[in-house]
Order: C-alpha cells, then structure tokens, then sequence
C-alpha cells in the first residue's frame, strides 16, 4: 500500500491527476470509477484546465462508483458535478461515459448497471475488474456509498446495490465492496481536518477502526494507494 501526503486539496489534485496520466497512458481500454466529493472536484478542475488534452480520452471510460438517485441536472448528481467540471471540457466519446440513471428506480437501476459494467469490463475471479477505482471518505469512514450503518454492502454478492444516506436517507446506487477490492487499483484522495482521527484509526488498527467502511478496502490483487493532504494525515 502506497501513501502520498501533500500540502493541501490542489497538491493532492494536481499529484494525482499526473498519477492518473501516467497510470492510464498507454492502454486500449481503461475503465476508471469515479467518486463524488470535494476532492475529485479540485481533480476534475486540475485536469480540465492542465491536463484536457493529454490524456487518450477514446481509451478511457468513465464510470461511477457511487450516485445519488437523483436525475442527472440535480445539484446532488455526481454526474452532473463531474459534467460541469470535467466531461464538458474535454473530447471524450459520448459511449465512453457510463453514468448511473440516477432518475430510475433505485433497486432496478442497481441490476442495469451491474449489467452495463459486465457488458463492458473484463471479469476476473468472477467479479468485474475495474482498472482503476477512485474512492473519497467521509468523516464517518464511509467510502463510495458504503456507510457505517451497512457494512453488509462490504460482502454483498452483487455487483451493485442500493444504500441509504443515515442522515437524510437518500438513495443511492453503489459498487460493493467485493468488487471494489477485485480492482487492479484502487485510489483513495482523502483530504481535509474532519478525515484526520478516522484516517489515523484505519492506518494504526486504532479503535473501532473495523468500524468504518474505507477500512475494508483492501484490493485482493490490487495496488492500494491513499493520496491525503496533511490536515488529514496530521503533520507528524
Ligand atoms: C459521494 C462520494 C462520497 C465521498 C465522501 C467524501 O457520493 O458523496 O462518493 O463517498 O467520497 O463523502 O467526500 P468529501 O471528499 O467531499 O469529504
């Protein structure tokens, strides 16, 4: 497991954003999970102002690891966000983005989706093989949609399925988590104060830290690499 700290959320983008060049230049296909969250903004931003034109956008698609069961102009839409911020500015083909239907029904969106990933990406150990996963955490220790008060999700046999948000209880469609550790990477950008005490338990075996859902993620032949910023890491 790599671990990367930087300075602050735009080191972390703009580190990561040459990562991700790197990590994907060269293939015929790379199939990348994106997250919500504060920091793939600051990454999506990075890359569409530096990096538009320097990655092969025909070879890499997009998919989601998480959303909100919202239509896809909702303010709470991961896609919508990643739109706005990214795909709009870039040249990549409209067959290459495989967003969630956010405005389906959430249980029958789950299996459609499952599906769109088996029909797109290779299958290893009988789980789809993303090529890279991109996951953020909460201050709780969720990760994706996978929240502390579901830990079910975490060895649940399908593909994807429903959660809900413990506060508002919103729906959403998210990868499990035997299919997230089935990834060839799986990459963790972690920033902010409020990450600090769940970051330090899950890296030091600290209390509860079997507790919070990130700690799970574990990619059974995978790389595992955390790009956090020092509010996050702590300065020691
Ligand atoms: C989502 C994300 C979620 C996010 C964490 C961290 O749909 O909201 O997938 O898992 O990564 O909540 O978000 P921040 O980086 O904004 O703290």
């Amino acid at each position: 497991m790599e671990k990367h700290i930087f300075s602050n959320t735009e080191e972390v983008a703009e580190h990561f954003a040459k990562y991700l060049l790197n990590v994907s230049t060269g293939k015929t296909e790379f199939h990348i999970a994106l997250s919500g969250g504060s920091t793939p903004k600051a990454l999506f931003d990075f890359i569409a102002q530096n990096f538009a034109n320097k990655f092969d956008w025909d070879s890499i698609h997009l998919w989601w690891g998480d959303e909100r069961c919202v239509a896809p102009d909702d303010a709470e839409s991961n896609y919508k966000m990643t739109y706005d911020r990214l795909i709009s500015k870039i040249d990549i083909p409209k067959g290459n983005v495989h967003r969630v239907l956010g405005e389906n029904a959430p249980d029958q969106e789950a299996v459609r989706y499952s599906k769109d990933i088996l029909n797109n990406l290779s299958s290893e150990n009988g789980l789809p093989k993303f090529d890279l996963i991109i996951l953020g955490m909460g201050p709780d220790g969720h990760t994706a949609s996978i929240f502390p008060h579901q830990m079910e999700l975490l060895q649940k046999k399908e593909i994807c399925a429903v959660a809900t948000h413990p506060e508002s209880g919103q729906k959403r469609v998210t990868l499990t988590g035997n299919v997230i550790n089935n990834a060839s990477e799986v990459a963790f950008l972690v920033t902010g104060g409020n990450k600090y005490d769940k970051v330090r338990s899950i890296f030091d075996k600290g209390l509860n830290h079997e507790l919070y859902p990130a700690y799970h993620i574990k990619p059974t032949h995978g790389k595992l690499v955390w790009f956090l910023d020092e509010a996050a890491w702590g300065n020691s």
